[in-house]
């Protein structure tokens, strides 16, 4: 057998191995669900991003104004202002665990 191949067999092996149960890292909800509108940096400087005048979250005076409890709510429920919808919510996508560990790595994108 090729070492790549049983690299990728590990790879599959060792989370059930351990027992992780399967919820995708923070990281990698970040990239997929968030990254197109957020930047993969967290500031915002995308083209939709830029569109939708989104907040720097590598900038720590940004990360200051805001609260932990907020950013979950956020996720979960979406953002509307006046009605509109400016983000959707991830509720019916995501676990709490998951949105609580995307805080955390918000949290970390501060420069
Ligand atoms: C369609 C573009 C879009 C996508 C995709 C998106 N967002 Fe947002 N997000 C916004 C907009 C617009 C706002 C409101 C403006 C702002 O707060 O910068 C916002 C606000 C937020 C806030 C609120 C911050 C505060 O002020 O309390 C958080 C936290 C957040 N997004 C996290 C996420 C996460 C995590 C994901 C992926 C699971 C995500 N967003 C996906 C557009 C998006």
């Amino acid at each position: 057998m090729k070492i790549s191949k049983i690299f990728a067999l590990l790879s599959v092996i060792l989370p059930l191995a351990t027992g992780a149960a399967y919820a995708a890292s923070a990281s990698e909800n970040w990239d997929n669900g968030c990254a197109k509108c957020h930047a993969a940096d967290g500031s915002g400087s995308t083209k939709i991003g830029k569109k939708l005048k989104l907040k720097d979250y590598t900038d720590a005076q940004v990360q200051a104004g805001l609260k932990d409890e907020e950013m979950a709510k956020a996720i979960k429920e979406g953002v509307t202002e006046n009605g509109k919808e400016r983000m959707k919510g991830f509720k019916d996508e995501l676990s709490d665990a998951e949105i609580n560990d995307l805080v955390a790595y918000i949290r970390a994108l501060k420069k």
